[in-house]
């Protein structure tokens, strides 16, 4: 995938009106509707200044959350225009549909230098199936497609990718940055290239470990997942996360590795709780001698030590996914260490969205890394090499 684009540098903004697709799904209080974090919204302000310092009139959008049967008042975009308003300390006209009347009207009268913002994408039914005539009635509404979306470019949706075939579209501050970061340590990374895989499930990480097994020097597992590759080993498990219908996968990728030369790490020590709680009883154990009726919830200190050595002298990192179950504090402590490890290396280190952004933050790390990607399924998607829509429907530097 080319991962150069246009962005809203290499074209004329000044005068046009500028449809933005941001991803404003922020998380949300389940009672209240307050926006617990305003990062993605915070994520967006660089394009949207540059477009209002450059007398661009824009027309931001956005989906929140799944709607699945139409206009849902608790999924509104309202709570979402009045953060941006107050983070910009300017007026955010608020439209109450998406391609209704009201957007029409209020989009034709949008002046250079002002913003509004369409309500939920999803509320119309055409979105999430790419539907050509709402995506020609959004493009309708602007002159030109600016994408700063990063979270929702592996959607092949009417405003994240269909507009593209009815505007010019360049991609926006965000995007370009995560493109840079993690196309550039995918496609061009500095060497040697380590990538930390973690998170519970390997049925989740397949197409991560089938593409980083052809790209990376080292790969490290850890996290739930460690457990399936224990159990392919011959290894007892016990009580841990297990997805026996993965072991021969399992089996098949150390052996693949070992043949490509590609350095697969595996934990050596575990330590077990006798229940999923925070105040489990643990102890360490090898790994793949888990006794009965104890699970692994985080690596074990030998494990740390080798983990650790291996992103000491690393060119680049990926992570992706946690060590353990971080939540627990008293199971951070091998996700904590590789943070640590990772904010003291030289290395490039490049944080895949969702578990692994949350921990870093979690665990303090977060201004210490290289990048933090904005993308939950998108980075995962970005990392398994797959073609994401909402950035091949950009037009090419
Ligand atoms: C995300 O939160 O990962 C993105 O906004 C995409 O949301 P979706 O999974 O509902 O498409």
């Amino acid at each position: 995938m080319n991962y150069n684009k246009k962005t809203v540098r290499d074209v004329d903004v000044a005068g046009k009106k500028v449809l933005l697709r941001c991803d404003f799904n922020v998380p949300q209080d389940k009672e209240t509707g307050e926006i617990t974090s305003d990062k993605r919204i915070v994520a967006a302000l660089p394009t949207i200044q540059y477009l209002l310092d450059n007398s661009a009139a824009v027309i931001a959008c956005s989906h929140l959350g799944k709607p699945k049967n139409g206009p849902d008042p608790k999924l509104s975009l309202a709570p979402v225009a009045k953060r941006l308003s107050e983070l910009l300390g300017r007026e955010v006209i608020f439209a109450a549909d998406v391609v209704g009347e009201d957007a029409k009207a209020k989009a034709a009268a949008l002046r250079p230098g002002q913003i509004m913002l369409l309500e939920n994408t999803r509320f119309e039914k055409g979105e999430t199936k790419n539907d050509p005539e709402l995506a020609k009635a959004m493009a309708g509404m602007a002159d030109l497609y600016v994408s700063d979306a990063f979270g929702a470019v592996h959607r092949a949706h009417a405003s994240t990718a269909g507009v593209a075939d009815y505007l010019p579209a360049v991609s926006g501050f965000l995007i370009q940055k995560e493109l840079n970061f993690l196309g550039g340590a995918i496609a061009n990374p500095k060497r040697p290239l380590v990538a930390i895989l973690g998170g519970s499930k390997v049925s989740s990480k397949i197409g991560v470990i089938n593409n980083l097994l052809e790209i990376a020097d080292t790969i490290i597992i850890g996290g739930g997942m460690a457990y399936t590759f224990a159990a392919a080993q011959g290894g007892k498990v016990g009580d841990s996360l297990l997805e026996a219908d993965w072991m021969a996968y399992s089996k098949e990728m150390v052996e693949k590795a070992a043949a490509k030369g590609v350095k697969l790490l595996l934990p050596v020590d575990t330590v077990c709780a006798d229940a999923f709680a925070p105040d489990a009883k643990s102890q360490v154990v090898r790994s793949g001698e888990i006794p009965d009726g104890w699970q692994g919830l985080d690596i074990g200190p030998e494990t740390v030590k080798l983990y650790c050595a291996a992103v000491a002298d690393a060119g680049t990192v990926i992570w992706n996914g946690p060590m353990g179950v971080f939540e627990f504090p008293a199971f951070a402590k091998g996700t904590e260490a590789v943070a640590e490890a990772l904010s003291k290396t030289n290395a490039i280190t490049v944080i895949g969205g969702g578990d692994s952004a949350a921990a870093v933050e979690q665990l303090g790390y977060a201004d210490k890394m290289t990048h933090i990607s904005t993308g939950g399924g998108a980075s995962l998607e970005f990392l398994e090499g797959k073609e994401l829509p909402g950035v091949a429907c950009l037009l090419d530097a």
